[in-house]
């Protein structure tokens, strides 16, 4: 049986690719696709989840408009790498397809209420304002997520926005503390892993070889974002991160990682958002987090372009 899962997302070029990966993969159902202020301000991020439904063929997806601001902190942005639209690289038309009425922080709640206990799994891909609020609003829903696979925050690698931390823990830290305070199951894709996950020449040849319309806005999204990763890291690609969340969910078995204790720095204006993670086990802290280290990142790219293939 399908998985149901919530989108929780601030596209982002690989939010893109997450979402195009999560619509033509069987394994998934996606329940609805929650946008967030994050990468792009808000108007932006609801936008262009309904942008790359379109691309897949699914105008019947419910998008919804979350939070526009995160919880105590004035928005961050990331134009810097994704583009003035967020989703910049190919042409693209302005979605046809509606938003939907309904708060996206309401269709959460109203979902987890819905569905039976432990059949929702949440996936954040972006700052988790959406979530966090979701659960301050509606503590009963909290007992009821199956679990909740996220992008963000790092270990190794550290940091991405900041020195200590990654993009999408640093724009909304307290939101990020509420969520992994919050008890559920939580599998994190932090840049540890998605760092591995690099737009190689030949991965990207391959997504413009599919020689389809999703194939090529994939390659011309991808070309537009590593110019500025590549120039950043030295690396021969970019890291296309957000996927990651649903490849796990496709096939875990390409994913390797450590059960361990998580917590977010809030209070520190030097380290603020940073993922502190008991890697090596030397405190005995509650284990809150299955946190990823390493992927077949070969095996994670053939995944992506047979699916992408489906289009
Ligand atoms: C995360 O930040 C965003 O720029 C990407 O979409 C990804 O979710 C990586 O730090
Ligand atoms: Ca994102």
């Amino acid at each position: 049986m399908a998985r149901k899962i919530i989108i929780d997302t601030d596209p982002g070029q690989d939010d893109a690719v997450a979402i195009l990966l999560a619509l033509t993969s069987p394994e998934v159902e996606v329940l609805g696709i929650t946008a967030v202020a994050g990468n792009v301000p808000l108007e932006l991020t609801a936008k262009n989840a309904r942008i790359v439904c379109e691309l897949a063929g699914r105008p019947d997806v419910k998008v919804f408009a979350g939070c526009d601001r995160p919880l105590r902190h004035t928005l961050v942005t990331a134009e810097h790498v994704h583009g003035k639209t967020g989703l910049d690289g190919p042409k693209l038309a302005d979605p046809v397809m509606p938003l939907r009425p309904e708060h996206a922080v309401d269709f959460i709640i109203d979902t987890l209420r819905a569905e039976p206990t432990g059949t929702v799994t949440l996936c954040p891909l972006g700052p988790l304002t959406n979530i966090a609020t979701a659960f301050e609003k509606a503590p009963d829903i909290v007992g009821k997520v199956q679990e909740i696979v996220l992008m963000g925050g790092a270990y190794f690698q550290v940091g991405n926005i900041t020195p200590a931390a990654e993009f999408n823990i640093y724009v909304d830290p307290e939101a990020a503390d509420i969520v992994f305070k919050s008890g559920r199951p939580i599998t994190v894709m932090p840049l540890d892993v998605t760092h591995k996950a690099l737009t190689t020449a030949p991965r990207v040849q391959a997504f413009r070889d599919l020689g389809s319309k999703a194939g090529t806005m994939v390659a011309e999204w991808t070309d537009f974002f590593e110019r500025f990763d590549k120039e950043k890291y030295g690396s021969a690609g970019a890291p296309l991160h957000d996927p990651c969340v649903i490849g796990y969910l496709i096939q875990p078995d390409l994913f390797q990682g450590r059960h361990v204790n998580v917590e977010i720095e809030t209070q520190s204006d030097l380290t603020r958002g940073m993922t502190v993670a008991d890697w090596w086990g030397v405190t005995d802290r509650a284990k809150n987090a299955m946190f990823m280290g390493d992927l077949d990142a070969d095996g994670f790219f053939a995944l992506l372009v047979e699916r992408i293939g489906r289009l």
